[in-house]
């Protein structure tokens, strides 16, 4: 656990370079593709495996300061459809954030079933993988599901594991444990993909270059989730 000290409201000043603050996370900013995704997922009698094409955004936010403790991030938005589909198969936003002091990533996560949850794990800065965690009933690292979620496909626990390989490909391994009331045990949610490159990410405001607008227009430094803006040379790092 991280000594913050007694003085809870000073806040550290930080860096506006968040992408060249983001620990284990640095290598993840920008704009992804995954075109062999994995997916296994409960169905009435048993589950099915389906394959799936992600497109995978994450693009650097000011760093973020509760008092004392300082957060570097990622805000992101992975769409998901079934290959040659349209219509949205899985939908998904939050943020990644690294916490140097602590060693630790954090990820929230947000999902249009009505379901939410933060997952948490320690990392070095310069770790190629990384594992994070969320528990049902946690008041810190834990899942919130609509009532409906909560009585018929309750999510008992989350994980998720990241793995970097290089600036052009990193993949992930995740876990949803569900209990089910026709099922006996609990019911594995699995999904697997691997992530290549597709662009650079948008700068955040505070390390948006000189003479750019920050707040609107057309110049501007960010642009949000979704935004085909890109920066080829942000903060120093060649994206
Ligand atoms: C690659 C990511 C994911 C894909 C492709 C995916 C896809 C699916 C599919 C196809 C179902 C079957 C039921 C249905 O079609 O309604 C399902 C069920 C479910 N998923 Fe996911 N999912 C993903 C990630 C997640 C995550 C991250 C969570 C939350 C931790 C989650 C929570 C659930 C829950 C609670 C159900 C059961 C609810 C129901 O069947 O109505 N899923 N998922």
């Amino acid at each position: 656990m991280t000594d913050y000290g007694s003085d809870i409201y000073t806040e550290p000043d930080g860096s506006p370079d968040t992408l060249g603050n983001l620990g284990p996370l640095a290598t993840m900013a920008g704009v992804w593709e995954g075109l062999q995704g994995s997916d296994r997922h409960p169905v009435l009698g048993g589950n099915e495996a389906d394959t799936f094409v992600e497109h995978y955004e994450l693009h650097p936010i000011d760093r973020q300061t509760n008092g004392p403790q300082l957060l570097y991030g990622l805000r992101y938005h992975t769409h998901i459809t079934k290959p040659g589909a349209v219509e949205t198969f899985h939908d998904q936003v939050g943020y990644w954030l690294w916490e140097p002091a602590a060693e630790r990533v954090t990820l929230t996560l947000g999902i249009p079933r009505g379901q939410v949850l933060l997952a948490s794990g320690p990392a070095r800065a310069d770790a190629s993988a990384f594992e994070l965690t969320a528990s049902v009933g946690s008041e810190v690292f834990g899942i919130l599901s609509n009532p409906f979620l909560d009585r018929s496909f309750r999510t008992l626990s989350y994980r998720i594991l990241v793995t970097v390989h290089d600036d052009q490909s990193w993949s992930y391994e995740e876990e949803g444990v569900l209990q089910i009331p026709d099922r006996s045990e609990p019911v594995s949610h699995v999904d697997r993909n691997t992530l290549r490159r597709i662009g650079p990410p948008v700068a955040n405001p505070l390390a948006a270059p000189a003479g750019a607008s920050t707040t609107s227009g057309p110049g501007h430094g960010s642009l949000g989730i979704g935004s085909l803006r890109s920066i080829a040379d942000v903060g120093g790092r060649r994206a």
